[in-house]
């Protein structure tokens, strides 16, 4: 793939980055923000504040299957680190306790140092999909425009990453993925999204007023438009064009 682009892209999207302004008042009714202090103190250690990079056990093998793939992934997992920094702020502001463990985080790494590194990359996109939207439903709802501006940073940047896993899976799928591939996808996508909608994120979203109809349909627009943007990307004669702008199909 054109790593030499993506490098350009992740050096590029260091700049201009206007930071929230995390003095400004602070106006959350209560109800919500005890919610937003749980929900937000577990998501800056899932966005990059654990082990941030590639676990599996065959990482190396990703790693250095192309020229500068190495530089590739560790800017993508800065971006990452980034997001945990940008979420320690909000969990300040919202008056959270800062997590650093928790058995869904063990059992998560687990799995994807055990099942190899073309398992962890699917999950990761997965999860980046369906963050975009947590992201997306905070934004929208939280009513509190420094945690708005963040959520808009991240959101920034996990459409890159999402653009970035297309671009791979294409170039590793000349002709299409299957079928299978397709259905596991938009499975582990739904399973994925009712985690995290069970879960304290998923109070916190309830009670910062989103509906399940908007999680999850947002969710499900979002594998959906991955799938018809990978299969209009793996067309050979396309999948070899040097990214110039990101694809918009994931943009905010
Ligand atoms: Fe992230
Ligand atoms: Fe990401």
């Amino acid at each position: 793939m054109k790593t030499a682009n993506w490098i350009a892209h992740f050096e590029r999207n260091k700049k201009n980055r206007p930071q929230p302004d995390w003095d400004a008042p602070f106006r959350v009714p209560e109800g919500k923000r005890a919610h937003l202090a749980r929900s937000l103190a577990e998501y800056q250690l899932g966005d990059g504040g654990g082990e941030c990079r590639l676990v599996a056990r065959d990482a190396a093998v990703f790693r250095g299957s192309e020229r500068d793939m190495d530089r590739l992934v560790d800017l993508w997992f800065e971006e990452e680190r980034e997001h945990s920094r940008l979420l320690s702020h909000a969990v300040r502001r919202v008056g959270g306790k800062f997590v650093t463990d928790t058995p869904a985080m063990r059992l998560f790494y687990a799995c994807r140092r055990a099942l190899g590194v073309q398992f962890e990359l699917l999950v990761l996109l997965i999860v980046e999909i369906v963050s975009t939207t947590y992201y997306r439903c905070i934004r929208r709802h939280v009513g509190d425009e420094p945690i708005a501006a963040m959520c808009r940073l991240i959101i920034r940047d996990e459409v890159g990453h999402v653009a970035f896993h297309q671009n791979r899976l294409a170039e590793a799928h000349p002709e299409g993925v299957g079928a299978l591939w397709r259905l596991c996808f938009l499975v582990l996508g739904l399973v994925c999204a009712g985690f995290l909608w069970v879960g304290k994120n998923g109070a916190c979203l309830r009670a910062l007023g989103t509906t399940r109809t908007e999680f999850f349909q947002s969710v499900a627009a979002g594998l959906r438009r991955f799938l018809r943007a990978l299969a209009r990307e793996s067309v050979p004669a396309r999948c070899l064009q040097p990214v110039r702008s990101l694809p918009t199909h994931v943009l905010p």
